[in-house]
């Protein structure tokens, strides 16, 4: 989080809060001007309740998540753990000699949701805290999804490997620990491979 301890992303707020003596976080959907009112409120509640949702499922399958503490629909936010780490985003910035470590549990962390049949819908370094024993917590499941078919799965992991390539350019060899990672963790890795030779070969011919 920011010096200010709050973050604001394209649609919600982030700040520290206490829940219950416990250190903790609340992320809260404010409406947004620019959407019908009726529709507004339906995206938001549907985004809090599906994001704490896969957060839990997510928890249930062994990923590391912050804990839900509660969930509060008449404002759409959720209070959760507050995870204690820089963002892998950072983590790698500031020591890029442990690229590729990190690189390596990211990979073994989404292979684990996927498992799960659970999409995560925006896998960047920013959605992933790097806790101090070096497990990495996955965060910001609003664009998730459960019950996954392979071609969500599939698309899951080419925006993970785009959007690592693009904020940590240059860093072939952690790019490359963390999709062996990823492939060491699933079940079915060939026809992963296979949906992610499908998704370029449409890319290139449409
Ligand atoms: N449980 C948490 N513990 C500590 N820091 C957190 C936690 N949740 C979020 N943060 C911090 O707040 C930032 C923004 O949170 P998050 O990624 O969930 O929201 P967002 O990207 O603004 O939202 P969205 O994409 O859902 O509109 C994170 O990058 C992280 O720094
Ligand atoms: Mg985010």
């Amino acid at each position: 989080m920011s010096a200010s301890d709050s973050a604001i992303g394209a649609e919600a707020t982030v700040s520290r809060t206490v829940f219950l003596g416990r250190d903790a976080v609340r992320k809260s959907r404010p409406p947004k001007s620019y959407r019908l009112p009726e529709l507004d409120r339906r995206i938001r509640s549907v985004r809090t309740r599906s994001e704490a949702r896969l957060m839990r499922e997510a928890r249930r399958a062994g990923v590391r998540t912050p804990c839900v503490y509660d969930i509060d629909l008449a404002d759409c936010s959720i209070v959760m753990e507050r995870v204690v780490g820089p963002t892998a985003k950072e983590a790698i910035a500031s020591d890029p000699e442990r690229a590729p470590e990190i690189a390596a549990r990211i990979g073994e962390a989404v292979a684990r949701l996927h498992s799960a049949g659970i999409c995560h819908g925006d896998l960047t370094t920013s959605n992933m805290i790097v806790l101090p024993d070096g497990e990495v917590c996955l965060i910001d499941f609003s664009m998730g999804c459960s019950k996954a078919s392979l071609e969500e799965i599939g698309v899951d992991v080419r925006l993970l490997e785009r959007a690592f390539g693009s904020a940590h350019a240059g860093m072939d060899e952690a790019l490359e620990s963390m999709m062996k990672a990823y492939f060491e963790g699933i079940p079915d890795a060939d026809a992963v491979r296979k949906k992610l030779a499908d998704i370029d070969n449409r890319g290139r011919y449409t």
